[in-house]
């Protein structure tokens, strides 16, 4: 079957006979348009944009809306009419043997409706039959578009898009890129003339290595990594070029002759043919059939954002059928066979009203840049980090300037750089401090650091985070002494240090505000059932020893029978265990190595938290006391299930300290499973092996007989 191309492109040419609009409105839309083309330039052709991608588009959907409403503001030199920016000086140029097409834009599953129905209405069913219904979907990669143009099998040459219909020739620098094939791989025969589109791209990781290494040498960091892969592949200098980590993903055609070799028919086989060919294609491209499908793909991709290597924007839904694409063609922009589901920018701009100067549990001093809230990839986000002094010296951002934020995966946010076009005529280079800024005492930086630290052990700040730190849910997890009390606590300078806690009075608390008898004597006594309860691992993990999260705790506790013991570990007796490294290892050596580590740790031996591991032989840990030891739950596999009335992780913590082994499944080597409620398919599954279930009061008396003790109000 052929489909043939039955579209009537509307003409836009009676403009004079269009109602007129308003003043306002076509001053708007000169303003729109002549903004559109000034970021169009700074971000094609200079690789310095200056605002962010979604802004671009709410511009571009403004303008395009009211050449909707007032056909009479149309103009054929209107920027909605073009695909790309402007060329760069210096390349050579070439025409495009096909015109490279961009995609319109939908950003929510309601613009996808009416994107299906346009492409229903454009489609001439009478003639071609019914709109074939399969989409070939896979990400947006957030790159630079290129073509690459094999003659009878061989790489002939190389464009970047340009401006659509001229592109630069980057034939030698695409050369250096390893993921495009020089020949076609396979036996041939090839089409005698092959142009493949795609996007070039830099991989997190790679970008990462590139910046670092940019800063290592002084220079500027790039903003992200698409402005490296851009600025690398319009090298003039392909030396340069070529030490860029670039990667090429094939996903379209341009100009084909099939000649000798079959034509592809569809976007899913040509996918195969060009993986066959050599190339890269993006990762998990699916075949979607009807629209449900590709709003749940599109929405699978938005959140598995983080996971791909590289960068992604949106998802792109293509009509996999490659006659209905030809017969469907473009509008004057964009085809109408294909639309991207664009996401949130990962990037924004906003003001940057100060920098913080924080001081971490280890006496870090990190400057955090405070800003005017700004939506970054649906997040609001009023705090990034600024890492170190020299971060900011290599970025160069200054209070009062217009920053650039970024969002990438689950870290934190952190500023990209300055928009040197809106800095305050006044702003100064930021100068950083030499003194904590919590305690006044002169910080300093070690050479080869890049941190200032507070060296003041008593330092508040410092203090406060690492008794946070040791009472958390990643420490001795205690519940009822929460961030507030310990700020108080802190702050009246009677705790000074972890230990200080277990030496607290029920009468010293009355003076506290909220503070009663009761909640005073409730306090205490919680504080009493932690240190009893305490475990060896719970109690290295609170530590905040550099590199060694809960998981590691819990190994070494079952290694050594004591802080004692594991003070006296040499590095070569810790890296035989698994999953100690050399830099884990280094760290706990340094940590123990510590005269002022080892004054806090004799306080703990003082006031009784002295944990002692039982060194089972599974490496598990199990607990001090001996009642405990002898207890029901000793050694025990224990998983649970359902909800108890207590919180999960305080059910666990409770367990682990009556001597139990946390399980991660039900198998037959479960001894218990502890049942909530509404417990699902993990209690047939116990039944059917024969594992013994216990319910929440099983399991409370199996606590009690461990002479583990609740809370009243637990
Ligand atoms: S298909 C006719 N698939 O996004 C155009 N394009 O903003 C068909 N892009 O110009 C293009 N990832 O450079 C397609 N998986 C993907 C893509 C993709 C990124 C680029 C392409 C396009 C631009 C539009």
């Amino acid at each position: 079957m052929t489909f043939r191309n039955k579209i009537a492109i509307s003409s836009e040419q009676h403009s004079l006979l269009a109602p007129q609009p308003p003043a306002e409105e076509r001053k708007r839309a000169h303003w729109l348009s002549a903004e559109l083309e000034r970021h169009n330039y700074l971000y094609h052709t200079l690789d310095a944009p200056e605002i962010s991608d979604e802004q671009y588009d709410a511009l571009f959907r403004e303008l395009t809306e009211l050449e909707k409403r007032w056909p009479a503001l149309r103009s054929p030199h209107s920027p909605t009419l073009r695909v790309g920016g402007g060329l760069l000086e210096g390349l050579n140029k070439k025409e495009h043997r096909r015109r490279m097409y961009g995609l319109d834009n939908v950003f929510s599953n309601e613009d996808w409706r009416d994107f299906v129905e346009r492409m229903r209405r454009a489609w001439d069913a009478e003639l071609n039959g019914p709109l074939p219904p399969a989409f070939w979907c896979d990400p947006k990669l957030d790159g630079l578009a290129l073509e690459v143009i094999y003659v009878d099998g061989v790489l002939s040459g190389a464009l970047t898009r340009g401006d659509g219909e001229t592109g630069e020739v980057v034939t030698e620098a695409v050369r250096t890129i390893r993921t495009v094939p020089l020949r076609l791989r396979g036996e041939g025969p090839f089409p005698s003339l092959l142009e493949v589109r795609g996007e070039v791209v830099m991989f997190k990781k790679d970008f990462a290595a590139l910046n670092e290494q940019q800063q290592a040498l002084g220079r500027k960091p790039f903003a992200n990594p698409r402005n490296a892969a851009a600025g690398a592949l319009r090298q003039l200098d392909i030396s340069i070029t070529e030490s860029r980590p670039l990667r090429f993903l094939a996903y379209n055609l341009g100009e084909v002759d099939w000649a000798a070799t079959a034509p592809c028919l569809s976007q899913h086989e040509l996918m195969e043919r060009l993986k066959g060919y050599g190339f890269l294609i993006p990762p998990d491209g699916r075949l979607c059939v009807g629209p449900e499908e590709v709003e749940a793909y599109a929405a699978w991709v938005r959140e598995h954002r983080q996971d791909f290597l590289m960068e992604i924007d949106g998802a792109v839904a293509k009509q996999d059928n490659l006659e209905a694409q030809e017969a469907l063609g473009f509008t004057a922009r964009a085809p109408r066979f294909a639309v991207a589901f664009k996401f949130p920018a990962m990037q924004a701009e906003t003001l940057l009203t100060s920098i913080d100067i924080q001081v971490g549990r280890t006496g870090v001093l990190t400057p955090v840049a405070v800003l005017e809230p700004v939506a970054v990839g649906g997040v609001m986000v009023s705090r990034a980090t600024l890492h170190n002094e020299d971060e900011i010296r290599a970025r160069d951002v200054r209070v009062g300037d217009t920053v650039m934020v970024r969002r990438a995966g689950d870290v934190i946010p952190e500023v990209v750089g300055p928009v040197l076009a809106r800095r305050p005529p006044d702003a100064v280079p930021f100068v950083f401090p030499h003194t904590c800024p919590a305690c006044g005492e002169a910080a300093h930086r070690e050479s080869g650091e890049a941190a200032w630290r507070c060296g003041n052990l008593s330092c508040p700040a410092v203090c406060l985070r690492a008794i946070s730190h040791f009472v958390s849910k990643a420490g001795l997890d205690i519940q009822g002494v929460g961030q507030k009390w310990v700020e108080q606590l802190v702050k009246s300078g009677r705790v000074q240090s972890p230990a200080d806690l277990f030496t607290l009075k029920a009468e010293e608390l009355l003076g506290f505000e909220r503070m009663g008898a009761v909640l005073a004597q409730k306090f205490v006594d919680t504080l009493e059932n932690a240190r009893h309860t305490a475990t060896l691992s719970r109690l290295i993990s609170a530590l905040g020893i550099r590199h060694v999260g809960e998981q590691t705790a819990r190994l070494l506790a079952g290694q050594f029978r004591d802080l004692d013991e594991l003070g006296r570990a040499d590095a070569e007796a810790l890296q035989a265990l698994p999953d100690v490294g050399p830099e884990v290892a280094a760290s706990i050596r340094n940590f123990f190595e510590s005269p002022a580590n080892w004054a806090q740790l004799a306080r703990f031996r003082e006031v009784g938290l002295w944990p002692q591991s039982s060194r089972t032989t599974s490496g598990e840990e199990g607990s001090a006391l001996e009642k405990t030891q002898n207890g029901p739950l000793h050694g025990k596999n224990v998983l649970f299930t359902g909800s108890l009335s207590l919180p999960r992780g305080r059910a666990q913590r409770l367990a682990e300290a009556a001597g139990a082994v946390l399980a991660g499944s039900v198998n037959k080597k479960l001894d218990y499973l502890v049942v909530g409620d509404k417990a699902g398919g993990k209690l047939d599954k116990a039944q059917a092996l024969g594992v013994a279930v216990l319910d929440e009061a099983g399991f409370r008396a199996l606590l009690a007989a461990a002479g583990i003790t609740l809370d009243a109000s637990e």
